[in-house]
């Protein structure tokens, strides 16, 4: 099976040439794209990158697994491959940050609401 590397893969990444990663192996989705029931951008996004994770979190089935197979046409060299867990390291672990509970927008919003009700306020008077 052809061996790639992570920067020949990533030469893959156009619509009509599309290569991408999962679990070490390549995956050739140029014809795949179109019959994607989740669509085209979430691949394009991923094109010519790793798409473990987010192929993961989607949770597909068995048959999206089996999908998967048909689309097999080698895997990443062992240096490429060292290179992706080596991240995956670098990112499990680091404890996420906590969400600020107002959005900056949010938060503008309310100093405007708060303003016009002193001005209201103030005009009763
Ligand atoms: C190239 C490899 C991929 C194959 C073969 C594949 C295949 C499939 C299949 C067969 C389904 C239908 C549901 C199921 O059987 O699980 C599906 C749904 C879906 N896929 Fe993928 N997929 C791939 C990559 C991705 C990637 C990288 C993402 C990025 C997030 C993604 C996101 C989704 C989403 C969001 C759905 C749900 C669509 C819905 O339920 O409306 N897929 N995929």
């Amino acid at each position: 099976m052809k061996q790639f590397s992570l920067a020949e893969v990533a030469r893959h990444a156009q619509r009509d040439d599309l290569y991408i990663i999962y679990q070490s192996q390549v995956y050739e989705v140029t014809n795949f794209l179109s019959e994607h029931p989740g669509g085209e951008d979430v691949i394009l996004e991923l094109a010519g990158k790793d798409a473990t994770e987010a192929f993961d979190e989607v949770g597909h089935s068995e048959d999206a697994q089996n999908q998967l197979h048909e689309l097999l046409i080698g895997s990443l060299d062992q240096q490429s491959s060292a290179t992706l867990a080596t991240k995956k390291k670098a990112t499990t672990g680091t404890t996420k940050t906590t969400s600020v509970p107002f959005s900056p927008v949010t938060l503008g919003g309310l100093v405007i609401a708060a303003a016009a009700a002193v001005w209201v306020y103030t005009q009763k008077k």
